[in-house]
């Protein structure tokens, strides 16, 4: 693996999911692949689970960790071709990267979408132009557009739980919320889950919520919650903002809220979520803190997925 910044940067999801389990249940037995080398942690926004858990990860490897905030401890970057600079930004990514690319041996960096102009937000500048210019290989910690970090966590956590000889059948639901959320997550849900073809895959939200075609295709879509989670097995809860008219709330019906009265539509489903979440907006106080919940077992599982990840590109590096 030579980055980390979608599925289509894995040549195989079973083989790394595996991998990742396998740490779980040996967390050291590579404890010296990172030796000597250093992982450089970028966020341009906040995070709880993906800054300690990647951190966690290279050290179980070996390596250092350094995070480096960039919006509160840096010049402010500037990523367009081009650009006149006499503004805000005071250094550009072109002259940055490639320092970065000498201080570390992989760069990991956490943007969001501006959620103002789909374009800028879909052509994934920010990343790309790392990619570019660090010379490094670089891990997405979640994307303008993407979280592959925490779908290889999904799908490993589903793969850990599931028991029955027969496939799967995964929701993903829209939830109510207060603010204009990313679509990252759940585009990149929809795109690992079609990827690995192992699960009946449904999505259902609002009118006017459609995500991308290019990371939905492959999975039914319907606008009737109650007809999606009938036998669901599993109910991945997230809100998003509007792709179409972008980056809008136009609804937020709080009946969209999963509730255990909804789950009886289910086939006792396990219900999963990135975190963090707005209790009794998104997911009900009974579902989360209830015998169905997956969230806390997920977030754990983030480590075993950086893990994956980074052993993969160190891997990759050596040989
Ligand atoms: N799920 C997730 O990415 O959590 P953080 O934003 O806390 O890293």
């Amino acid at each position: 693996m030579k980055n980390f910044i979608s599925v289509h940067d894995v040549s195989n999801i079973n083989s790394l999911v595996k991998k990742a389990l396998s740490y779980k249940a040996h967390p050291f037995k590579d404890r010296n692949l990172g030796a000597d080398k250093r992982i450089g942690l970028l966020f341009l926004n906040p995070s709880l689970r993906t800054r300690l858990s990647t951190q966690v990860a290279a050290k179980n490897l070996g390596m250092e960790a350094i995070v480096f905030n960039v919006d509160k401890e840096g010049w402010a970057l500037e990523f367009e071709e081009g650009a006149i600079m006499s503004g805000n930004t005071v250094e550009h990514v072109k002259d940055a990267a490639p320092i970065l690319g000498q201080y570390f041996d992989i760069l990991c960096i956490r943007t969001f979408p501006g959620l103002k102009n789909r374009e800028d937000d879909y052509s994934e500048m920010f990343i790309h132009q790392f990619i570019k210019y660090a010379g490094v290989p670089v891990i997405s910690l979640e994307s303008a557009t993407l979280h592959p970090l925490q779908s290889l966590t999904d799908i490993i956590t589903i793969q850990e739980t599931w028991t029955l000889p027969r496939r799967p059948r995964i929701v993903l639901t829209w939830a109510p919320h207060i603010k204009p959320l990313p679509q990252c997550v759940s585009n990149s849900f929809a795109q690992w889950v079609n990827a690995w073809g192992e699960a009946d895959f449904v999505i259902t939200h609002p009118v006017d919520y459609e995500l991308a075609e290019q990371f939905t295709k492959g999975a039914m879509i319907t606008h009737n919650q109650d007809e999606a989670l009938k036998d669901a097995d599993y109910v991945y809860v997230k809100n998003w903002s509007t792709y179409t008219d972008y980056g809008k709330v136009y609804e937020n019906d709080p009946s969209w809220m999963l509730t255990d009265e909804k789950m009886k539509l289910t086939n006792q489903a396990k219900v999963m979520h990135c975190l963090p979440v707005r209790r009794n907006v998104e997911l009900s106080d009974e579902i989360l803190d209830g015998p169905h919940s997956l969230v806390t077992r997920e977030a754990g599982n983030r480590v075993w997925a950086a893990q994956a990840v980074i052993a993969s590109i160190l891997e990759q590096s050596k040989s």
